[in-house]
């Protein structure tokens, strides 16, 4: 724990905690801090960014991402959605071109995602109910997809969001239709025979926000686990609305850390649209944003070092965020649920989530 991070971040907790003076927080986070570190630079694991191929062809935006993080997850195109075309043929360019990118940049390669509830393709559905043959395209669609990525990808999201959102049990999906819920096992078997040495994940959402959904989460990955699957990790996504209660990215990661599996916080932003009314202030919004930036790098940092897998953010630049997306953000008000501003300065919550990751790992 370095004493700089130590006396930096107990100013910049004691001017957050004076919430009351409200300009005193931002104009202490506002004063010019020099250039932003490396944010990676800062913590012993990966620092993970959600990317598409087409924005690793701006200059600007991938000296920003190359400075700042060590693993990669393609955001879209290394889903089945985006490989698997209509008439069964595959296309491997854009996840070729960021698997290249990391590749010759020295950054590691993670996989999202080989099965998910919402790529119910048509290359499948057209085989829906057809048995061994559905089963047998399963296996291959897998070998095919984690198959060429051996050596490259360190890692899998094998399942994405199985559990249904209210956490009752788990979703019903084409997968399951066709393979009963025997279908993530399986396709850890298959991701383990494409790759026996990527890491594999299961993955979700709200698992900080809903308790009743993480406690269904982890009763899967511990049947899983009694019955031998080759589940080595626990995704949490970790896209948060701000008005998330304090405490509860410490409680779900304690608990998902419970099993003793590595642990990807795959997903992170928090939306400032979503709890926009629930705040009388911009300012406050933003400071609860922070808040809630920092108590997940304490929780992670608070994690044994064997289980921290990568800090992932859903992306850099507050312009490319899926939660600027028309279904997201249909409104004229733009979110802001990341580090970057759109022109890829550093924002407040960076420096927050900079000090929170050089305090170094906190008790409780
Ligand atoms: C989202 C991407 O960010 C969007 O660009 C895409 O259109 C839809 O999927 N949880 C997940 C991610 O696991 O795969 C989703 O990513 C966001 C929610």
């Amino acid at each position: 724990m370095s004493p700089v991070g130590i006396r930096r971040r107990t100013v910049l907790g004691a001017a957050l905690a004076l919430g009351a003076c409200k300009g005193s927080a931002r104009a202490q986070l506002s004063v010019d801090r020099g250039p932003p570190p490396p944010l990676k630079s800062l913590v012993p694991f990966p620092i993970g960014c959600a990317v598409m191929a087409p924005e690793l062809a701006q200059a600007d935006y991938a000296e920003l991402l190359v400075r700042n993080v060590s693993q990669l997850t393609p955001e879209w195109e290394m889903k089945m959605e985006y490989i698997l075309k209509d008439d069964g043929t595959f296309r491997f360019d854009a996840p070729d071109a960021i698997a290249a990118f990391a590749r010759s940049h020295g950054l590691r390669l993670f996989g999202h995602n080989l099965i998910w509830y919402a790529n119910p393709v048509a290359a499948f559905q057209r085989i829906d109910g057809s048995g061994k043959a559905f089963a047998d395209a399963y296996r291959n669609y897998i070998l095919a997809v984690a198959g060429r990525y051996r050596g490259q990808a360190v890692g899998w999201d094998v399942v994405n969001e199985p559990v249904n959102e209210d956490g009752e049990g788990l979703r019903d999906c084409l997968w399951s239709k066709n393979l009963g819920l025997d279908y993530i096992r399986r396709a850890l078997d298959h991701a383990q025979e494409a790759d026996p040495d990527a890491i594999l994940f299961i993955n979700d959402y709200f698992l900080e926000s809903i308790p009743r959904k993480r406690a269904t989460f982890l009763r899967m990955a511990e049947d899983l686990l009694r019955a031998g699957a080759p589940l080595k990790g626990l995704g949490t996504q970790t896209h948060l609305s701000a008005d998330l209660p304090a405490g509860a990215i410490r409680t779900a990661m304690k608990d998902l850390a419970s099993l003793g599996l590595q642990i990807h916080l795959s997903e992170m932003d928090v939306s400032l649209n979503r709890a926009r009314r629930m705040f009388a202030s911009s300012a406050d919004l933003e400071r609860a944003q922070s808040r809630l930036y920092a108590e997940a790098a304490d929780a992670f940092l608070a994690l044994p070092e064997r289980q921290r897998f990568a800090f992932t953010v859903w992306g850099l630049r507050d312009k490319d965020s899926w939660l600027r997306g028309p279904k997201e953000n249909p409104g004229p008000q733009l979110d802001a649920p990341l580090l970057f501003d759109d022109a890829g300065k550093a924002k407040d919550v960076f420096w927050t989530l900079a000090d929170a990751f050089r305090s170094g790992p906190r008790a409780g």
